[in-house]
């Protein structure tokens, strides 16, 4: 049935284009109608980006980061790695600071400073390298985890995905959205549901379009319909993506992924988190540890820059959640995939 899949035709977007002098960033503030790119000529411009969500998705969130180094490393003069190192770290924790929940960026950050400290007077070409090899090795990942996660998935499988997990998110393909795109390929799903993802809608603005453009056929519903598509049987996965997966299997990701998992065993639908070994923390035990990030209330009063709310009104914005791990059915990273995540099985996949 299955056959292998053609990956120019279904990743075509790149979010993050390093050009040598500066790092482009697709803007997804302004998708899907001005497809833009964001110039950041220094790391502190990177920051801003990934804290106004002008960059956005735990994978390219690290990435970008990665490059942030590199242009930080423009204004450093060191004779060796270490020295280096020492003079980045500001600009280093200022780019760690853009956003607590996703692991990836704290990951990526700590392999460019790891791989620094161990350099010698090319320092500046290993940075590169090591942005770039981050970046790569992302790519091959999501391409890996796609087949591993479709192979789950039986012929003519409806699926719900929830937030943007697609290309925009990664170096390229996606983690949810890879499977996703594979398991269309495979002809193993049928159906692909899409959540708005209140209140920032990255699956309107992002999720739908993304799919588009590789001519997958994908319906979106509001966040308060999931309950309801489910009963109707016209889905046998919820496909998420992950900012972290912590030692015991627990998982953040975007808010109204916890509540999606409780409809789904409620209705016998099986539940996928879909995300590389960059995004699984053994450091942090349980989902209790991870701090959920809060933006701006404001982000609830209004759809599309027009208010809809009176004035004068209390809002709670937390932007992710954390799904605890009896609720799910199958991690799915490129190293391979654990059914029914908990601590044993983790530390089976996870610890050398
Ligand atoms: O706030 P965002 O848009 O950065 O949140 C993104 C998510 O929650 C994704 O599901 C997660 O980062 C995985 S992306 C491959």
């Amino acid at each position: 049935m299955s056959s292998p899949i053609d990956f120019d035709r279904y990743d075509r977007i790149r979010p993050i284009r390093w050009t040598g002098d500066a790092l482009e960033l697709l803007d997804q503030r302004k998708l899907p109608f001005v497809v833009e790119y964001r110039n950041c000529a220094n790391s502190d411009e990177v920051a801003a980006a990934i804290h106004d969500l002008t960059v956005r998705g735990a994978p390219a969130i690290g990435i970008a980061a990665a490059w942030g180094v590199a242009l930080a490393a423009r204004g450093v003069e060191a004779s060796d790695g270490a020295e280096a190192a020492h003079k980045l770290a500001p600009a280093m924790d200022r780019l760690n600071a853009a956003r607590p929940t996703a692991v990836n960026l704290a990951w990526a950050l700590a392999r460019m400073r790891r791989t620094l400290g161990e350099a010698g007077p090319d320092w500046r070409k290993v940075i590169e390298r090591e942005a770039r090899a981050i970046e790569t090795e992302d790519l091959a990942a999501n391409r890996e985890m796609g087949s591993l996660g479709a192979a789950l998935m039986e012929t003519g499988s409806g699926v719900l995905t929830h937030c943007n997990t697609g290309s925009l998110a990664t170096a390229g393909f996606g983690t949810a959205l890879g499977v996703i795109r594979a398991g269309v390929a495979e002809g193993r799903i049928a159906r692909v549901f899409a959540g708005e993802t209140r209140p920032w809608l990255q699956g309107a603005r992002l999720t739908v379009w993304e799919l588009q453009q590789d001519g997958i056929d994908a319906t979106l519903i509001a966040d308060s319909a999931a309950s309801h598509l489910m009963k109707t049987g016209q889905v046998q996965w919820v496909v998420v993506g992950a900012d972290r997966i912590c030692a015991n299997g627990d998982v953040a990701n975007k808010i109204g992924t916890y509540q999606l998992a409780i409809a789904a065993r409620h209705h016998g639908v099986k539940f996928m988190v879909v995300a590389p070994s960059s995004t699984v923390d053994m450091a942090t035990p349980s989902g209790d540890s991870i701090e959920i990030e809060e933006r701006d209330p404001g982000e609830l009063f209004g759809v599309g820059g027009t208010r809809t709310v009176a004035e004068g009104i209390l809002a709670w914005n937390p932007v992710f959640d954390v799904t605890p791990h009896a609720l799910i059915d199958a991690v799915v990273t490129e190293k391979g995939v654990v059914e029914r995540p908990d601590t044993d099985s983790m530390c089976a996949m996870f610890v050398d």
